[in-house]
Order: structure tokens, then sequence, then C-alpha cells
């Protein structure tokens, strides 16, 4: 058996530990041949690939980012120039490296793409990877606990300048479009108030709330996510990439949102951006435990010739769902997740 194995997407903590967790079963105890491809899809594309040992991933369980490189704008299917290259990719999969099957680590346009080789007849297992946790019938992705212990940090040590300041204090998480990293890190490290894209937030409550605080509390943390918004705007964009998978960068609603409370406060407002702090480093014990389990749950499924699915936790275990089933799809957070409800119940301001 020649399994194939790659990472797409941004990086991600626990990514080497998904292919460590994949390749050790793999060479022990069926017996196959692993082989990485470097940099996602780009790989496939180019003919970009590796042999993987078992002293190759051997001791990189701790490390952040991935051993095989990624990318997050290849899309064989679209290629820079908008040509599909498919054929070309599926090929290389096929013909030359003769693959019985890849084992693809990604995000939702990972699995988007893994899923269209699927039914061309590359046999696919997939991995869901993302800080944002967002993936569609997965409780909780590998990666999302580092960036929380990021944001909750974060928090703590920002909440010492607004008390000894007497300051509002904000800081802008990473998530795209769904709040879970600003919601759990937010309540984790104690925010005020939690800014999340599925509650858009009035500005005018927002600031009067601080004015409110002004004089009561003497500080405010506020905990946004990049794809927050007030009711009547629009998302903050950073960037925008023609011709990407992902073609819109956001980025920048933490400072918007300074430059819309400053006329109205008499303290001063300061912006942190986490940025990429959030995805960076090694993964904490949960990611790297989760991260092994779901490597080990892909290599059975690859094992027992169950193909075309993307391993889940579903509550405490793992399972797995068709690839069709998720495709194109995300999560939200919902308005009765309990999270929520606790962070409303404790007094969080949630903007709605
Ligand atoms: O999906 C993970 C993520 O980190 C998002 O939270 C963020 O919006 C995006 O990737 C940033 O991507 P890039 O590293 O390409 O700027």
């Amino acid at each position: 058996m020649h399994i194939g194995l790659l990472t797409g997407g941004g990086d991600c903590p626990g990514l080497n530990a998904v292919i460590r967790a994949v390749t050790l079963p793999l060479i022990g105890e069926c017996a196959a041949r692993v082989t990485g491809i470097e940099r996602g899809f780009w790989g496939l594309l180019h003919g970009a690939s590796r042999p993987l040992e078992a002293t190759t991933v051997r001791g990189i369980l701790a490390e952040g980012g991935t051993i095989l490189g990624t990318h997050n704008r290849c899309d064989p299917f679209k290629d820079v120039d908008g040509v599909d290259r498919s054929a070309q990719a599926l090929a290389y999969a096929k013909d030359t490296l003769k693959l019985d099957a890849l084992v693809a680590i990604g995000g939702d346009g990972t699995m988007q793409i893994a899923e269209r080789f699927h039914r061309l007849g590359l046999p696919v297992v997939g991995v869901p990877k993302t800080i944002d946790n967002d993936l569609p019938e997965n409780d909780r992705s590998f990666g999302f606990d580092s960036a929380v212990a990021v944001v909750a940090e974060a928090l703590d040590r920002l909440a010492t300048t607004a008390r000894s300041h007497g300051r509002v204090m904000i800081a802008e998480t990473m998530g795209r479009y769904a709040g879970w990293i600003a919601l759990e890190g937010g309540l984790a490290g104690g925010a005020d108030a939690i800014l999340i894209p599925e509650i858009p937030f009035d500005v005018a409550a927002l600031a009067a709330w601080c004015r409110e605080r002004e004089s009561r509390e003497g500080h405010t943390l506020i905990c946004i996510a990049e794809g927050a918004r007030a009711t009547g705007h629009d998302l903050t964009v950073k960037t925008r990439l023609e011709g990407s998978p992902d073609p819109i960068r956001l980025g920048g609603v933490g400072s918007w949102l300074q430059a819309q409370l400053e006329p109205h406060l008499q303290s001063e407002v300061r912006t942190t951006l986490l940025g990429h702090v959030q995805r960076g480093g090694t993964p904490t014990a949960f990611d790297r435990v989760l991260a092994t389990r779901f490597g080990y749950h892909a290599a059975e499924l690859v094992r027992a010739g169950d193909f075309g699915r993307m391993v889940v936790l579903k509550g405490a275990d793992c399972a797995s769902v068709t690839l069709e089933s998720v495709a194109g799809r995300s999560r939200p957070v919902p308005m009765d997740d309990e999270r929520l409800l606790a962070a409303r119940g404790v007094g969080v301001w949630l903007g709605g």
C-alpha cells in the first residue's frame, strides 16, 4: 500500500502531530509506504514529494507548523491563471506516485478540493485542521485550544494595563467568519465584552456601556473577532486576493472600533492585533492528544478502505463523516451555545 499525505491551508499547531500519527501506524501496522506531498495541493500539481519514514516523523509531536510545508492559495481545479490542472495533479498522484490513497489534512478549502479528487477516483481520507474551529460536523479541531490559550494569555496581560491606566483595551482575534476563538479566548481571559461575527453589535450602545464603565470600573477589556461587524457595517477586509480559493483576508476591525469609540470616551483606547501569534508555536497538550487521535483514526480509515470520509470529534469520541457532507459548509457559533449563555450569565457584553 502506498499512501500520500499532505497538509493544506494555513499552518496550525498539531499538524506535525497528525503527520506522525498517520505515518507511524501505517508503516508499523500496515507495512505501508508513506509519501509526503510538499506544500499541500501545490506539491501534487508540481510533482513535489518525499518519502516519510518512521525516523522522519519521530520527535515532531510538539513542533509547530508542518514539516511538509503548506499553501493556501493553490487549487488544482482553478490554478493561478484560472486553468483547471486537476488532471495533471491526478496523473502525478495515480500514475507517477501510484498512490493507493491520499490523506489530506486541512480546512474547508482543502476538504472541498479533496472531495473533488475523491470523486475523480483518488481515494481520500480528510483530517480537519483549523484554529478557527469552524468545520461542520466536528465538535473541536486541533489547533483551536492552542489559539485560545494564546488569546487568554494576551487578555491577562492586556488587563493589567487596562486596570493600571484606566484604559479601554481591545484585542482582535482570528477566526474568520466564526466567533469561536474570540468567544472561548474571551471567556478564558475574562474579557468584559466579546464581539463575534454571529452577533452584529451596536456601536453607540457599546460606547455608552464603556462610558458607564469609565465611572463604575475605570477600565474595559474588549475581545473582538476579526469577522465581527457593527450593525449596518461591512466586514473589515485587510486585503483581497483575486483568483485565490480564499480571496478575503480579514483584519483591522479592532482599530476601526477604537476610532469609533474614542470620540465618546475620556479614557484612552488601545488596540492589539493578535494575528499569527495565535497560529504559531507548539500545540497545547490537549491539541497534541487530539491531533494524535485524529491521525490514528485517519490511518484506521485507510486500513479499512473507508474512503471519501473526514475524521471528526463527536462528543468525546472520534468518528467520521462523508467529505461531501462537509465540503463548502462552515460552523458558526449557535445562539444557544452554552459558552455564549455562560458569558451572558456572568455579565459579558455581547452586543445583542
Ligand atoms: O483559517 C485560519 C486563519 O488563521 C484565520 O483565522 C485567518 O483569517 C486566516 O487563516 C489568515 O490567513 P493568512 O495566514 O493567509 O493571512
